[in-house]
This record gives C-alpha cells, structure tokens and sequence, in this order.
C-alpha cells in the first residue's frame, strides 16, 4: 500500500501518524508506572502428551497433517503461520477465518489488511514480525475455537514460540489473550499490562476484526500498540 493510502487507512483508525516510521520506535519512554506483571500457566496439556518435532519445516508438515482435533474434518487446509522465523515480536491471533482456511495464510482478509497496517504504525514490515493464531484450522462457521480444541493445537504453537524466541507477544483480540492466559477476564482488564507466556512478556490489543467494527476503540488500539512497543524496549535486552 502507498504511504497516502496507508496514511488514510491509520487515519480511520483513529491513529495520528506524526512521526517517520523509523523515529516511532525509538521515541518511546518507559513503560509507565501502570504496567502489572503476571505469571500466567500455560494451558492445560492435551489429553495426549505429545511433542511436536523441533525442525520447523517437520513441524510445519505435522500441523498439515494433524488429525488431533474435529476441526481437521472441516478445514481446507491448516493455518501455520507467516513471517520471520527470527522474529522478536510475534503475533497471535484467534483462528483461521474463511479467506485464512482458503489461502492457508492467517490474517488475509479485512482484518489482515488493518493487521498489517498496525504492524507498520508501529515500524515495522509484515514480513520483519511472525504472525499465527491460537489455533491453526478454521472452525466452523468462526466460532469461537472450544477447550478442547485450543488444548490440542497449543504443542504446536508452544514449540513456535521455542523456535522463534521472540522479545514479545502480542495476543491479538479478546478470544486469543484469553486462551493463551487462561483466564476469563474482560480484555478491558488484561490490555496495558504486561503478561508472562513461557517467561516471555505478552501483551494484549484489541482484535483488529473488532476494530473494523467499532469507531470508538480505535484510539485504544493505538495505545496499545504503544504500550506494546514501550514493553519490547523494556524487554529486549
Ligand atoms: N482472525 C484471526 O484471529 N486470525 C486470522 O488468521 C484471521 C482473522
């Protein structure tokens, strides 16, 4: 997208883009006084154990194949995920949607599109990040993904997150930070903290499906996405 059509997608949103891209990430402070860590557990292991291979390309094969759940029955094809294998941010969304289950991309659709542009409000390319969901096939009809389901896929994301190591994650909506945080709290009260997932910090901003939807919660993407880039400097190392 050219940079007046992306200007006018951010403007939108709500977002006011007064910065060079590449100054936006070194501007930030310190997080502020607000941020709250917490150690989340994991979830809860599958009713089989299993280890899903270290070798990613091995890996990316078992997810095609994975029967491990009823939503292989369903699927076009499994959602792996996209982007660098290197990444320090990595970001999660819920589940595969429709053009996601027919391309075997995640967050190809609208979303996708406001995705990308949230990623490069931030300073970054699409392609410089990893993005995947919680769960790596569509479930019918795009409901929300059950226990069972999420408890199933998460080895897979699990041994994501061990190859990649990134510096965050950023948990993309209401539906994922509650799976990934096992909790049933409002996303109102899990953004602008920073979370614990496998000794890595998470972040939780509203879904960008919702943002599409509701005009009002535009502003607060955009402090979460700050908030979010505040933690990685934080956290870097
Ligand atoms: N929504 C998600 O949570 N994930 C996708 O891949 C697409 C839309």
């Amino acid at each position: 997208m050219n940079t007046p059509n992306r200007l006018h997608y951010l403007q939108t949103m709500g977002i006011d883009v007064w910065l060079p891209r590449a100054a936006a990430v070194e501007t930030v402070e310190t997080p502020p006084s607000f941020v709250e860590t917490q150690t989340q557990p994991a979830l809860p292991p599958p009713s089989q154990s299993f280890t899903p291979s270290t070798d990613w390309q091995t890996l990316e094969a078992e997810v095609a194949a994975c029967t491990r759940c009823g939503l292989c029955e369903t699927r076009t094809q499994t959602v792996f995920g996209t982007g660098s294998r290197q990444a320090d941010w990595l970001f999660i969304g819920e589940g595969p949607g429709q053009h996601e289950d027919e391309q075997g991309k995640p967050f190809v659709g609208k979303a996708g599109t406001l995705l990308t542009e949230m990623i490069r409000a931030i300073g970054l390319d699409r392609e410089e990040v990893f993005i995947t969901n919680v769960i790596k096939c569509r479930p019918p009809g795009n409901r929300d993904p059950h226990t069972d389901e999420t408890a199933s896929c998460h080895p897979y994301l699990q041994q994501q997150i061990q190859l990649i190591q990134p510096k965050i994650i950023v948990a993309l909506g209401r539906i994922a930070a509650q799976k990934l945080l096992q909790t049933d709290m409002p996303i109102s009260k899990l953004r602008g903290k920073v979370h614990t997932l496998d000794n890595l910090p998470l972040v939780v901003v509203y879904h960008p499906a919702y943002l599409l939807r509701s005009l009002l919660e535009k502003r607060k993407a955009w402090e979460d996405l700050q908030f979010a880039v505040q933690t990685f400097k934080a956290n870097k190392g």
